[in-house]
Protein backbone atom coordinates (compact mmCIF):
# COMPACT_ATOMS: atom_id res chain seq x y z
CA UNK A 1 0.00 0.00 0.00
CA UNK A 2 1.53 3.52 -0.78
CA UNK A 3 1.23 6.94 1.28
CA UNK A 4 -1.39 8.14 -1.36
CA UNK A 5 -3.75 5.04 -0.51
CA UNK A 6 -2.89 5.92 3.57
CA UNK A 7 -4.59 9.45 3.07
CA UNK A 8 -7.72 8.66 1.18
CA UNK A 9 -10.72 9.53 2.54
CA UNK A 10 -14.52 8.76 1.61
CA UNK A 11 -17.92 9.62 2.19
CA UNK A 12 -19.70 6.31 2.54
CA UNK A 13 -23.01 5.20 3.46
CA UNK A 14 -22.86 2.07 6.28
CA UNK A 15 -25.15 -0.73 5.23
CA UNK A 16 -25.49 -3.25 8.25
CA UNK A 17 -22.98 -4.53 10.92
CA UNK A 18 -21.08 -7.77 10.33
CA UNK A 19 -19.79 -10.73 12.36
CA UNK A 20 -16.65 -8.86 13.92
CA UNK A 21 -18.58 -5.84 14.55
CA UNK A 22 -17.43 -3.56 11.72
CA UNK A 23 -19.84 -1.78 9.39
CA UNK A 24 -20.53 -2.52 5.56
CA UNK A 25 -19.99 0.10 3.49
CA UNK A 26 -19.09 0.02 -0.47
CA UNK A 27 -17.26 2.72 -2.54
CA UNK A 28 -15.69 3.02 -5.44
CA UNK A 29 -15.53 -0.75 -6.69
CA UNK A 30 -14.22 -1.38 -2.79
CA UNK A 31 -16.26 -3.46 0.00
CA UNK A 32 -14.92 -1.10 2.91
CA UNK A 33 -15.18 -2.63 6.58
CA UNK A 34 -15.84 0.68 8.92
CA UNK A 35 -15.04 0.33 12.83
CA UNK A 36 -17.06 1.72 15.75
CA UNK A 37 -19.77 2.19 13.14
CA UNK A 38 -23.40 2.27 13.47
CA UNK A 39 -26.74 1.39 10.33
CA UNK A 40 -27.32 3.98 8.36
CA UNK A 41 -24.25 6.58 9.69
CA UNK A 42 -23.32 8.78 7.02
CA UNK A 43 -19.75 8.65 7.60
CA UNK A 44 -16.25 10.16 6.13
CA UNK A 45 -13.67 7.49 6.78
CA UNK A 46 -10.19 6.75 5.89
CA UNK A 47 -8.15 4.30 4.65
CA UNK A 48 -6.60 2.67 7.06
CA UNK A 49 -5.27 -0.79 5.34
CA UNK A 50 -6.38 -2.09 1.53
CA UNK A 51 -6.13 -6.06 0.24
CA UNK A 52 -7.59 -6.42 -2.70
CA UNK A 53 -11.60 -5.59 -2.85
CA UNK A 54 -11.53 -4.74 0.87
CA UNK A 55 -10.38 -1.93 2.55
CA UNK A 56 -10.39 -1.66 6.35
CA UNK A 57 -11.68 2.07 7.27
CA UNK A 58 -12.20 4.39 10.60
CA UNK A 59 -14.86 6.99 10.76
CA UNK A 60 -13.29 10.17 10.75
CA UNK A 61 -16.38 12.57 10.31
CA UNK A 62 -20.50 11.67 11.53
CA UNK A 63 -21.83 13.79 8.87
CA UNK A 64 -25.22 12.43 9.47
CA UNK A 65 -25.41 10.00 12.54
CA UNK A 66 -27.59 6.50 12.40
CA UNK A 67 -30.72 7.13 14.42
CA UNK A 68 -29.51 4.21 16.77
CA UNK A 69 -26.19 5.84 17.40
CA UNK A 70 -25.88 7.45 21.37
CA UNK A 71 -22.91 9.35 22.55
CA UNK A 72 -20.53 6.48 23.64
CA UNK A 73 -20.50 6.96 27.43
CA UNK A 74 -16.81 5.69 28.10
CA UNK A 75 -13.74 8.09 27.85
CA UNK A 76 -11.96 5.57 26.89
CA UNK A 77 -13.75 4.27 23.73
CA UNK A 78 -12.23 4.42 20.74
CA UNK A 79 -8.55 4.15 22.36
CA UNK A 80 -9.37 1.34 24.51
CA UNK A 81 -9.47 -2.28 22.82
CA UNK A 82 -12.53 -3.46 24.97
CA UNK A 83 -15.85 -2.27 23.75
CA UNK A 84 -16.63 -1.70 20.09
CA UNK A 85 -20.45 -1.01 20.24
CA UNK A 86 -20.66 1.80 22.96
CA UNK A 87 -21.72 3.93 19.43
CA UNK A 88 -24.79 1.82 19.67
CA UNK A 89 -27.70 2.34 21.72
CA UNK A 90 -28.46 -0.91 23.91
CA UNK A 91 -31.71 -2.20 21.41
CA UNK A 92 -29.44 -1.48 18.30
CA UNK A 93 -26.72 -3.64 20.27
CA UNK A 94 -28.74 -6.81 20.47
CA UNK A 95 -30.40 -5.86 17.11
CA UNK A 96 -27.34 -6.15 15.53
CA UNK A 97 -26.14 -9.64 17.11
CA UNK A 98 -29.33 -11.03 16.13
CA UNK A 99 -28.59 -10.43 12.22
CA UNK A 100 -24.79 -11.24 13.15
CA UNK A 101 -26.03 -14.68 14.01
CA UNK A 102 -28.98 -15.11 11.04
CA UNK A 103 -25.88 -13.79 9.05
CA UNK A 104 -23.48 -16.74 9.79
CA UNK A 105 -26.50 -18.99 9.58
CA UNK A 106 -27.36 -18.25 6.53
CA UNK A 107 -24.09 -17.29 4.67
CA UNK A 108 -22.01 -20.23 6.15
CA UNK A 109 -23.80 -22.88 7.27
CA UNK A 110 -26.08 -21.86 4.40
CA UNK A 111 -29.48 -22.19 6.76
CA UNK A 112 -32.01 -20.66 4.86
CA UNK A 113 -35.05 -21.55 6.88
CA UNK A 114 -35.74 -17.76 8.81
CA UNK A 115 -35.47 -18.78 12.63
CA UNK A 116 -36.41 -17.63 15.29
CA UNK A 117 -33.66 -16.14 17.32
CA UNK A 118 -34.89 -14.72 20.89
CA UNK A 119 -32.22 -12.75 22.09
CA UNK A 120 -32.00 -12.57 25.78
CA UNK A 121 -30.95 -9.15 27.28
CA UNK A 122 -28.06 -8.90 29.81
CA UNK A 123 -29.99 -7.54 32.80
CA UNK A 124 -27.12 -5.22 33.46
CA UNK A 125 -25.50 -3.52 29.95
CA UNK A 126 -23.03 -2.02 32.43
CA UNK A 127 -20.89 -3.54 35.84
CA UNK A 128 -21.61 -7.11 34.22
CA UNK A 129 -18.07 -8.02 33.64
CA UNK A 130 -16.93 -10.30 36.32
CA UNK A 131 -13.87 -11.36 34.66
CA UNK A 132 -11.15 -9.37 33.19
CA UNK A 133 -7.33 -9.23 31.94
CA UNK A 134 -5.54 -6.04 32.60
CA UNK A 135 -2.09 -5.27 31.25
CA UNK A 136 0.36 -3.13 32.89
CA UNK A 137 3.29 -1.28 30.94
CA UNK A 138 6.26 -0.20 33.26
CA UNK A 139 7.82 1.96 30.76
CA UNK A 140 4.80 4.15 30.56
CA UNK A 141 3.08 3.28 34.38
CA UNK A 142 -0.15 2.22 32.23
CA UNK A 143 -2.64 -0.06 34.15
CA UNK A 144 -5.74 -0.89 31.90
CA UNK A 145 -6.28 -2.85 28.57
CA UNK A 146 -4.50 -2.72 25.25
CA UNK A 147 -5.49 -0.08 22.94
CA UNK A 148 -7.58 -1.16 19.84
CA UNK A 149 -5.09 -2.87 17.29
CA UNK A 150 -2.47 -2.56 19.55
CA UNK A 151 -0.52 -4.17 22.39
CA UNK A 152 0.13 -1.02 23.57
CA UNK A 153 -1.60 0.15 27.14
CA UNK A 154 -4.21 2.24 27.43
CA UNK A 155 -4.58 3.67 31.18
CA UNK A 156 -7.89 3.01 32.46
CA UNK A 157 -9.00 4.35 35.60
CA UNK A 158 -12.70 3.40 35.42
CA UNK A 159 -13.93 0.86 33.58
CA UNK A 160 -17.91 0.81 33.49
CA UNK A 161 -18.50 -2.79 32.09
CA UNK A 162 -16.39 -4.25 35.34
CA UNK A 163 -18.48 -5.49 38.02
CA UNK A 164 -17.91 -3.17 41.12
CA UNK A 165 -15.95 -5.65 43.18
CA UNK A 166 -13.39 -5.61 39.75
CA UNK A 167 -13.81 -2.28 39.52
CA UNK A 168 -12.49 -1.83 42.97
CA UNK A 169 -9.58 -4.16 42.68
CA UNK A 170 -8.24 -2.31 39.57
CA UNK A 171 -8.40 1.04 41.53
CA UNK A 172 -6.86 -1.37 44.89
CA UNK A 173 -3.43 -2.62 42.16
CA UNK A 174 -3.37 1.12 41.18
CA UNK A 175 -2.92 2.95 44.49
CA UNK A 176 -1.86 0.42 46.71
CA UNK A 177 0.95 -1.99 44.73
CA UNK A 178 3.81 -0.38 43.99
CA UNK A 179 4.67 -0.10 40.59
CA UNK A 180 7.46 -1.81 40.73
CA UNK A 181 5.74 -5.05 41.83
CA UNK A 182 2.70 -5.13 39.51
CA UNK A 183 3.44 -8.33 37.02
CA UNK A 184 2.50 -7.21 32.79
CA UNK A 185 -0.90 -9.05 32.75
CA UNK A 186 -3.23 -9.59 35.94
CA UNK A 187 -6.13 -12.18 35.55
CA UNK A 188 -8.96 -11.29 38.00
CA UNK A 189 -12.24 -12.79 38.75
CA UNK A 190 -15.03 -11.94 41.18
CA UNK A 191 -16.80 -14.03 43.11
CA UNK A 192 -19.79 -14.63 45.54
CA UNK A 193 -17.28 -14.71 48.03
CA UNK A 194 -14.43 -11.87 47.01
CA UNK A 195 -11.81 -12.21 44.02
CA UNK A 196 -9.19 -13.81 42.84
CA UNK A 197 -6.29 -12.24 41.33
CA UNK A 198 -3.61 -14.10 39.20
CA UNK A 199 -0.50 -12.52 37.67
CA UNK A 200 1.70 -13.33 34.43
CA UNK A 201 4.67 -12.40 33.69
CA UNK A 202 6.16 -12.91 30.53
CA UNK A 203 3.50 -15.84 29.97
CA UNK A 204 4.28 -17.55 32.88
CA UNK A 205 0.95 -17.82 34.98
CA UNK A 206 1.79 -17.66 38.42
CA UNK A 207 -0.14 -20.49 40.73
CA UNK A 208 -1.41 -19.09 43.77
CA UNK A 209 -4.87 -17.38 42.90
CA UNK A 210 -7.29 -17.72 45.67
CA UNK A 211 -9.94 -20.09 44.78
CA UNK A 212 -13.59 -18.44 44.95
CA UNK A 213 -16.85 -19.20 44.24
CA UNK A 214 -20.32 -18.40 42.76
CA UNK A 215 -23.56 -20.04 42.97
CA UNK A 216 -25.85 -19.95 39.98
CA UNK A 217 -29.38 -21.70 40.40
CA UNK A 218 -28.52 -24.80 42.30
CA UNK A 219 -25.37 -25.43 41.89
CA UNK A 220 -22.01 -23.63 43.20
CA UNK A 221 -18.79 -23.35 41.71
CA UNK A 222 -15.61 -22.73 42.82
CA UNK A 223 -12.85 -21.73 40.23
CA UNK A 224 -9.73 -19.09 40.59
CA UNK A 225 -8.22 -16.47 38.34
CA UNK A 226 -5.47 -19.02 36.47
CA UNK A 227 -8.52 -20.45 35.02
CA UNK A 228 -11.60 -20.21 32.75
CA UNK A 229 -15.27 -18.91 34.10
CA UNK A 230 -17.52 -17.40 32.24
CA UNK A 231 -18.25 -13.42 32.25
CA UNK A 232 -21.49 -12.26 32.87
CA UNK A 233 -22.90 -14.16 35.58
CA UNK A 234 -26.42 -12.86 36.08
CA UNK A 235 -27.31 -14.54 32.53
CA UNK A 236 -25.59 -18.67 33.60
CA UNK A 237 -28.64 -19.43 35.01
CA UNK A 238 -31.15 -18.90 32.14
CA UNK A 239 -28.00 -20.32 29.74
CA UNK A 240 -27.60 -23.27 31.34
CA UNK A 241 -31.84 -23.62 31.17
CA UNK A 242 -31.78 -23.31 27.44
CA UNK A 243 -28.96 -25.25 26.76
CA UNK A 244 -30.18 -28.32 28.98
CA UNK A 245 -33.86 -27.43 27.98
CA UNK A 246 -35.88 -30.84 29.18
CA UNK A 247 -32.74 -33.08 28.55
CA UNK A 248 -33.03 -36.07 30.66
CA UNK A 249 -31.79 -39.54 30.33
CA UNK A 250 -29.28 -42.32 31.03
CA UNK A 251 -25.75 -40.49 29.44
CA UNK A 252 -24.87 -37.22 28.52
CA UNK A 253 -21.27 -36.52 27.42
CA UNK A 254 -20.00 -32.72 28.24
CA UNK A 255 -16.88 -31.24 26.00
CA UNK A 256 -14.76 -29.04 26.97
CA UNK A 257 -16.49 -28.61 30.37
CA UNK A 258 -14.33 -25.96 32.38
CA UNK A 259 -14.79 -26.40 35.74
CA UNK A 260 -18.63 -27.79 35.01
CA UNK A 261 -20.93 -25.31 34.51
CA UNK A 262 -23.14 -27.76 32.78
CA UNK A 263 -21.62 -30.85 34.20
CA UNK A 264 -23.22 -29.86 37.52
CA UNK A 265 -26.93 -29.82 36.30
CA UNK A 266 -26.78 -32.46 33.78
CA UNK A 267 -25.34 -34.86 37.12
CA UNK A 268 -28.80 -33.75 38.16
CA UNK A 269 -30.78 -35.21 35.29
CA UNK A 270 -28.47 -38.49 33.52
CA UNK A 271 -27.70 -41.19 35.43
CA UNK A 272 -24.10 -41.59 33.84
CA UNK A 273 -22.42 -38.02 32.74
CA UNK A 274 -18.87 -37.29 31.56
CA UNK A 275 -17.00 -34.44 31.37
CA UNK A 276 -14.11 -33.79 29.11
CA UNK A 277 -11.82 -30.52 29.55
CA UNK A 278 -7.64 -30.16 28.24
CA UNK A 279 -6.97 -27.77 31.06
CA UNK A 280 -5.76 -30.06 34.20
CA UNK A 281 -6.69 -26.97 36.98
CA UNK A 282 -9.96 -26.96 35.27
CA UNK A 283 -10.42 -30.49 35.26
CA UNK A 284 -9.58 -30.59 39.34
CA UNK A 285 -12.27 -28.04 40.04
CA UNK A 286 -14.43 -29.92 37.77
CA UNK A 287 -14.18 -32.78 40.48
CA UNK A 288 -14.08 -30.90 43.27
CA UNK A 289 -17.21 -28.97 42.26
CA UNK A 290 -19.03 -32.16 41.32
CA UNK A 291 -18.21 -33.89 44.89
CA UNK A 292 -19.17 -31.17 47.19
CA UNK A 293 -23.11 -30.85 44.86
CA UNK A 294 -25.04 -32.20 47.32
CA UNK A 295 -28.09 -34.13 45.84
CA UNK A 296 -31.49 -32.04 45.27
CA UNK A 297 -34.75 -33.44 45.33
CA UNK A 298 -36.98 -31.63 43.10
CA UNK A 299 -40.52 -31.41 43.58
CA UNK A 300 -42.24 -33.67 41.56
CA UNK A 301 -39.23 -35.11 39.81
CA UNK A 302 -37.08 -38.21 39.95
CA UNK A 303 -34.01 -36.63 38.87
CA UNK A 304 -32.30 -35.86 41.28
CA UNK A 305 -28.73 -37.16 41.97
CA UNK A 306 -29.25 -40.85 42.55
CA UNK A 307 -26.33 -42.75 44.71
CA UNK A 308 -26.05 -44.70 41.30
CA UNK A 309 -25.31 -41.51 39.46
CA UNK A 310 -21.83 -42.21 37.57
CA UNK A 311 -20.11 -39.22 36.92
CA UNK A 312 -16.50 -39.09 35.57
CA UNK A 313 -13.68 -35.65 34.49
CA UNK A 314 -11.29 -36.72 31.83
CA UNK A 315 -8.46 -34.23 31.38
CA UNK A 316 -7.74 -34.55 27.64
CA UNK A 317 -8.03 -33.31 24.57
CA UNK A 318 -11.39 -33.65 23.44
CA UNK A 319 -10.86 -34.81 19.59
CA UNK A 320 -8.08 -37.36 21.30
CA UNK A 321 -10.55 -38.38 23.86
CA UNK A 322 -13.43 -39.08 21.54
CA UNK A 323 -11.22 -41.05 18.41
CA UNK A 324 -10.53 -43.19 21.70
CA UNK A 325 -13.91 -43.28 23.04
CA UNK A 326 -16.52 -43.08 20.55
CA UNK A 327 -17.12 -45.90 19.25
CA UNK A 328 -16.70 -47.96 22.75
CA UNK A 329 -18.95 -46.01 25.18
CA UNK A 330 -22.50 -46.68 24.16
CA UNK A 331 -25.76 -44.81 23.49
CA UNK A 332 -25.50 -41.10 24.84
CA UNK A 333 -29.11 -39.13 24.91
CA UNK A 334 -26.91 -36.02 25.18
CA UNK A 335 -24.18 -34.13 24.10
CA UNK A 336 -23.07 -30.63 25.25
CA UNK A 337 -20.33 -29.19 23.72
CA UNK A 338 -18.79 -25.61 24.55
CA UNK A 339 -15.57 -24.69 22.27
CA UNK A 340 -13.44 -21.67 22.52
CA UNK A 341 -13.81 -19.13 19.84
CA UNK A 342 -12.25 -21.26 17.35
CA UNK A 343 -14.94 -24.12 17.62
CA UNK A 344 -14.73 -27.58 17.26
CA UNK A 345 -11.72 -28.72 15.75
CA UNK A 346 -12.29 -31.47 12.22
CA UNK A 347 -11.25 -34.15 14.61
CA UNK A 348 -13.80 -33.03 17.53
CA UNK A 349 -17.01 -32.78 14.67
CA UNK A 350 -15.65 -36.65 13.46
CA UNK A 351 -15.76 -37.57 17.12
CA UNK A 352 -18.97 -36.32 17.76
CA UNK A 353 -20.56 -37.71 14.66
CA UNK A 354 -19.13 -40.95 15.33
CA UNK A 355 -20.27 -41.24 18.83
CA UNK A 356 -23.74 -39.94 17.63
CA UNK A 357 -25.46 -38.04 20.60
CA UNK A 358 -29.58 -38.12 20.30
CA UNK A 359 -29.56 -34.32 20.92
CA UNK A 360 -26.63 -32.22 20.59
CA UNK A 361 -26.20 -29.03 22.35
CA UNK A 362 -23.79 -26.42 21.03
CA UNK A 363 -22.87 -23.32 23.03
CA UNK A 364 -20.83 -20.78 21.21
CA UNK A 365 -19.13 -17.58 21.74
CA UNK A 366 -18.18 -17.01 17.47
CA UNK A 367 -21.79 -17.26 15.28
CA UNK A 368 -19.18 -17.87 12.65
CA UNK A 369 -17.11 -21.11 14.05
CA UNK A 370 -20.79 -22.26 15.01
CA UNK A 371 -22.08 -21.63 11.69
CA UNK A 372 -18.88 -23.42 9.98
CA UNK A 373 -19.53 -26.41 12.58
CA UNK A 374 -23.59 -26.53 12.60
CA UNK A 375 -22.99 -26.93 9.14
CA UNK A 376 -20.92 -30.32 9.46
CA UNK A 377 -23.26 -31.16 12.03
CA UNK A 378 -25.94 -31.06 10.21
CA UNK A 379 -24.31 -32.82 6.62
CA UNK A 380 -23.54 -35.31 9.05
CA UNK A 381 -27.44 -36.32 10.14
CA UNK A 382 -28.09 -33.83 12.57
CA UNK A 383 -31.62 -31.00 11.90
CA UNK A 384 -31.49 -28.12 13.61
CA UNK A 385 -34.18 -27.28 16.33
CA UNK A 386 -33.27 -24.00 18.22
CA UNK A 387 -31.28 -21.45 17.80
CA UNK A 388 -31.07 -18.74 20.76
CA UNK A 389 -28.85 -15.61 21.51
CA UNK A 390 -27.56 -14.57 25.36
CA UNK A 391 -26.10 -11.09 25.46
CA UNK A 392 -23.27 -11.87 27.80
CA UNK A 393 -20.79 -8.90 26.19
CA UNK A 394 -22.74 -5.96 26.33
CA UNK A 395 -21.01 -2.78 24.33
CA UNK A 396 -18.88 -5.65 22.74
CA UNK A 397 -19.63 -7.25 18.97
CA UNK A 398 -19.85 -10.40 21.44
CA UNK A 399 -22.31 -12.93 21.49
CA UNK A 400 -23.34 -16.30 23.00
CA UNK A 401 -25.56 -18.41 21.01
CA UNK A 402 -26.90 -21.63 22.12
CA UNK A 403 -27.87 -24.20 19.47
CA UNK A 404 -29.89 -26.95 19.65
CA UNK A 405 -29.86 -30.34 17.35
CA UNK A 406 -31.56 -33.58 17.36
CA UNK A 407 -30.14 -36.85 15.30
CA UNK A 408 -32.27 -37.41 12.03
CA UNK A 409 -31.72 -41.00 12.24
CA UNK A 410 -30.35 -42.76 14.98
C1 LIG B 1 -15.62 -21.53 26.40
S1 LIG B 1 -14.78 -22.42 27.65
C2 LIG B 1 -16.13 -23.33 28.31
C3 LIG B 1 -15.93 -23.92 29.67
C4 LIG B 1 -17.19 -24.37 30.39
N1 LIG B 1 -18.10 -25.10 29.55
C5 LIG B 1 -17.89 -23.18 31.03
O1 LIG B 1 -18.93 -22.76 30.52
O2 LIG B 1 -17.38 -22.67 32.02
C6 LIG B 1 -13.88 -23.56 26.70
C7 LIG B 1 -13.06 -24.55 27.48
O3 LIG B 1 -12.47 -25.45 26.55
C8 LIG B 1 -11.18 -25.82 27.01
N2 LIG B 1 -10.48 -26.32 25.80
C9 LIG B 1 -9.97 -25.60 24.78
N3 LIG B 1 -9.56 -26.42 23.80
C10 LIG B 1 -9.82 -27.69 24.21
C11 LIG B 1 -9.64 -28.98 23.63
N4 LIG B 1 -9.13 -29.14 22.41
N5 LIG B 1 -10.03 -30.06 24.32
C12 LIG B 1 -10.57 -29.92 25.56
N6 LIG B 1 -10.77 -28.73 26.16
C13 LIG B 1 -10.40 -27.62 25.49
C14 LIG B 1 -10.64 -24.58 27.67
O4 LIG B 1 -9.64 -24.91 28.62
C15 LIG B 1 -11.92 -24.00 28.31
O5 LIG B 1 -12.05 -24.46 29.64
Amino acid sequence: MDSTEQQETLEVKIERLLPGGVGLAHAEGRTLFVSLAAPDDIVRVKIDRVSGKVAFASIIEIIKPSPVRIEPPCPYFGLCGGCDFQQLSYEAQLDAKKEIILDCLHRIAKIEAPLETPIHASPKPWQYRARATWQFDRSTNRLGYFTRGSNNVCDVEYCAVLVPELQQTLEELRNEIPSEQLPKHIDAVAGDDGVSVAVRNAGVQGHNAPIISRRIGNETYQFSAEGFFQINHDLLEAMIETALGDAEGKAAVDLYCGVGLFTLPLARRFERVIGVEANPLATDFARRNLAECTPIVREGADSARSENQETEIVTARVGDWLSQHSNSIGTVDFLLLDPPRTGAENKDIAGILALRPRQISYVSCDPATLARDLKKLIAGGYSLDSVAAFDMFPQTHHVETIARLSATSV
